[in-house]
């Protein structure tokens, strides 16, 4: 029987702290601001941006939304980001990912003023994650790393394997992971032996974002299986990229979809923001 990490209640923790330390900014006439741009009604994007308005909320930040049309053109969307890095009120600046085809997802990014990137998605910030040197955390990753932490759970030595190779989790997972000291490998959709290396590992990233990917044969008895998919079932339903009934019972830890990572992806978004706001004013 694993123990079920509830992202939730870290979340929660983690959410308070920044309302507690934005409470103290805004004594000193800081008042962290975060624009989130989403282009176009992909109803998954419109809940993640409904709820980290939410979160903001919360935490007792400013929040503006520009929801544009999916007819927006490349000149259009360049233009919002240039006039957001220049608004004093805002110091995080998130474009809800991923864009309609016809624009230019890569250029957006690099568009976005290092300090104001609170995705940490722009090269400049990827390669100070790289180099173990950065005041922006990959919120996905970190969040993952923050429940680990939690629970206290040992990283220094094991044997680590991620699966899935994207910018936005795979990558910058792998690279927190090693920081650590975890003897870290990445699996993807070329790795010839899955099975064998994934039984291996102390601790499974599963970042693929295929429903019920991870079944009880890939996974080492009493490993820590952390679940980063958001995937539907055969019946619609929400799941992950593990098979959670499969699973569970080999595993020592195990975070559940919902209410594993998804929490935590928007608690260090918020973070980040905190973090922005410092730096733009001189407070770190
Ligand atoms: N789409 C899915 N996850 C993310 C994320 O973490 N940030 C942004 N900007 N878009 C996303």
């Amino acid at each position: 029987m694993a123990k079920i990490i509830d992202g939730r209640a870290v979340s929660a923790n983690v959410k308070a702290e920044v309302a507690r330390e934005a409470q103290a900014l805004k004594a000193q006439g800081v008042a962290p601001g975060l624009a989130v741009v989403i282009v176009g009604d992909d109803p998954a994007s419109r809940v993640y941006v409904n709820n980290k308005k939410k979160a903001c909320e919360l935490v007792g930040f400013l929040s503006e939304e520009y929801a544009m049309p999916a007819s927006t053109t490349q000149a259009e969307l360049m233009e919002l980001v240039h006039k957001l890095n220049q608004d004093k009120k805002i110091n995080g600046i998130l474009v809800q990912l991923p864009l309609p085809k016809h624009l230019d997802e890569k250029a957006v990014i690099e568009a976005i003023d290092p300090v104001k990137d609170v995705d940490a998605f722009h090269a400049s910030n990827v390669g100070k994650i790289m180099i173990g040197d950065y005041h922006f955390l990959p919120c996905t990753p970190a969040g993952v790393m923050e429940l680990l932490k939690s629970e206290n759970i040992e990283i220094n030595g094991k044997e680590c394997v991620v699966i899935g190779r994207s910018n936005i989790v795979g990558k910058p997972m792998a690279m927190l992971l090693l920081h650590q000291n975890g003897t870290v490998t990445i699996c993807h959709s070329r790795t010839q032996n899955l099975k064998e290396t994934c039984s291996r590992a102390d601790i499974l990233v599963a970042a693929v974002g295929i429903p019920k990917f991870v079944k009880a044969d890939m996974v080492k008895e009493g490993a820590v299986v952390i679940d980063v998919g958001m995937d539907r079932d055969e019946n619609g339903k929400l799941c992950g990229d593990v098979d959670f009934a499969q699973v569970e019972p080999k595993a020592s830890y195990i975070t559940p979809v919902p209410g594993g990572v998804g929490p935590m992806t928007i608690a260090m978004l918020m973070k980040n923001t905190l973090m922005a706001a410092k730096i733009q004013n001189g407070l770190t």
